[in-house]
């Protein structure tokens, strides 16, 4: 089935909500809105909720997660919620020594650096992250027409995190491993695309109706490299989750010089970061693409009108694509005002309504 054909299980509800429309490159009542990072620190009902519970193991407490993937979609009233989760809890579920440390992010105990490391990359299966299909149950019941946004971490941004050990500014082992052995690295990225793909497609079974593959820190890459070395396994997850014909959303930060090569690797819809205004991205990505974007979460900080003057000229930039969801350009920082996130919905709800 192609993106273009109505599906028969779960999704059929959400159909015809401006956001699925959107990435069908189908005309909408008003341009859709939803933000990268919109559950979370920045919604003192979140911060209330996860009270004294670490951050993995708020993952799979399925009542837990569905009511902080519902906050931001009762506060805000954007077009699609977002499954609250982490590009790591796959990987903790198959069993690797990991943790998310407050203010610092994933820290992986023991780095896979070699082919033995490799080993402990086994494939993911439905019943290791049960709590995902029983959540997703239980959320796409309350939503309605709402659509859920199922997510993972692409094969790139998985493998810094695995072969650095935790965050990196500069990814020197990665870029390490992936020059100086690029058939471990291959054999590393296709394991990483399996498992991502088997995550995704639990997602999907359990009734999200559209996916999207983060791929955060994938523009440290040159188009050459991102080509050679990460695009053939990112192509790979698009391909397997092909066939459900939900939108697959993919994104990436810094990445103006890659979103043709992002597109082509299997996207319906390419997320731009701030960087690049978005009819200059429509021309890099090509036709046939919607898009995702791309206000600076910075700009959040600034004054109503601020907001507004800058929201005016992502909207000018997309006034001539298809298919547009408005987003930020990266998450939602921390400590910014929930109030200024439900504004900038309304506005863009207000300023598109055809
Ligand atoms: O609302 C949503 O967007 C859904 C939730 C979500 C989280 N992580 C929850 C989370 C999503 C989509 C992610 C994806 C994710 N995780 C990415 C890709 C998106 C991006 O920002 O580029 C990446 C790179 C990660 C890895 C990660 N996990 C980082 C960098 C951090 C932040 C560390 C910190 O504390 O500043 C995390 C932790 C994390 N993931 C938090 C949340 C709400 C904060 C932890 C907490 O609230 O205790």
């Amino acid at each position: 089935m192609s993106a273009n054909e109505r599906p028969s299980g779960q999704q059929t509800q959400t159909y015809d909500s401006p956001f699925m429309k959107a990435c069908r490159r189908e005309p909408v009542p008003h341009t859709p809105v939803w933000f990268m990072r919109q559950a979370g620190r920045s919604l003192p009902e979140y911060l209330k909720v996860r009270e004294g519970i670490p951050m993995l193991d708020s993952c799979m407490m399925p009542e837990l997660v569905t009511e902080i993937t519902l906050q931001p979609v009762r506060r805000h009233k954007v077009d699609a919620a977002i499954y609250f989760s982490d590009i790591v809890v796959p990987l903790k579920a198959i069993g690797i020594d990991l943790d998310i440390k407050p203010g610092v992010g994933p820290v992986v105990a023991e780095p896979i650096r070699s082919r033995a490391d490799l080993d402990r990359l086994r494939d993911l299966t439905p019943e290791d992250v049960h709590y995902v299909t029983e959540a997703i149950g239980m959320l796409t019941g309350e939503l309605g027409a709402t659509p859920l946004i199922g997510f993972a971490g692409a094969p790139f941004t998985l493998a810094s995190y695995l072969v650095e050990g935790g965050p990196s500014r500069n990814h020197e082992h990665t870029k390490a491993l992936m020059y100086g052995d690029p058939q471990l690295w291959a054999d590393l990225l296709d394991r990483l695309a399996d498992i991502t793909a088997a995550f995704l497609k639990v997602q999907i079974e359990a009734g999200a109706s559209a996916v999207q593959l983060f791929d955060s820190w994938v523009g440290a890459l040159a188009p050459a490299d991102y080509r050679r070395s990460v695009m053939p396994a990112s192509a790979k997850v698009f391909q397997a989750v092909e066939s459900y014909g939900v939108p697959r959303i993919h994104f990436g930060v810094g990445t103006g010089e890659l979103l043709g090569l992002m597109g082509e690797a299997g996207a319906d819809v390419v997320g731009v970061d701030w960087r690049v205004p978005l009819d200059e991205a429509a021309r890099r990505v090509g036709p046939g693409k919607a898009l995702q974007g791309n206000l600076d979460p910075a700009v959040l900080f600034s004054t109503t009108e601020a907001v507004q003057a800058k929201t005016d000229e992502v909207l000018a930039a997309a006034k001539d694509l298809p298919g547009h969801v408005f987003n930020l350009g990266h998450g939602v920082l921390p400590t910014t005002d929930p109030d200024a996130l439900t504004r900038l919905v309304d506005y863009v709800h207000t300023q598109t309504a055809r």
